[in-house]
């Protein structure tokens, strides 16, 4: 039986990506903490799915640009993703927060993660770097 190996991802540059994360960024709704946040995941075949943080006035409904950028994707019907890029902004470092990258890691544990650092650098680290020690549901097998 052959190794049943995932086809290699569609090419798509950080600073793509980057630039989809930027424009979902613009449409953040942060009318609270004033810190718009823009992400876009990056699928295996090269589709784009993007996503901003949303604020509530009841300030623990909000959620991250991240995982909403998850829940569409999901919706949409794609979950195999190989990249995600994150921005705050040029200057405002942002990497994904403890929560997101749970939620990152349950779809994509190879997942690349892209963000700004302070100073408005492009730097990337894994999600299993960022995240060492995942609540993995008892018994599940890798993908
Ligand atoms: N936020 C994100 O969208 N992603 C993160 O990884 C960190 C925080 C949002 C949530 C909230 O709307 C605002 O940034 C301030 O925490």
């Amino acid at each position: 039986m052959s190794a049943r190996r995932a086809p290699a991802p569609v090419r798509v540059s950080p600073a793509r990506l980057m630039a989809e994360a930027e424009k979902a960024r613009a449409q953040a709704y942060a009318p609270y903490s004033k810190f718009s946040v823009g992400a876009a995941l990056l699928t295996r075949d090269g589709r784009i799915v993007s996503g901003c943080n949303v604020e509530n006035a009841s300030f623990g409904l909000s959620i991250c640009a991240e995982r909403n950028a998850v829940w569409k994707a999901v919706s949409e019907g794609e979950r195999d993703f190989v990249a995600v890029a994150v921005t705050a902004g040029r200057s405002g470092g942002a990497s994904p927060c403890g929560a997101c990258r749970q939620v990152l890691h349950e779809f994509a544990p190879e997942l690349v993660v892209y963000w700004r650092d302070g100073s408005g650098r492009l730097v990337k680290d894994t999600i299993g770097n960022l995240l060492r020690k995942p609540f993995v549901w008892p018994g599940r097998k890798a993908k």
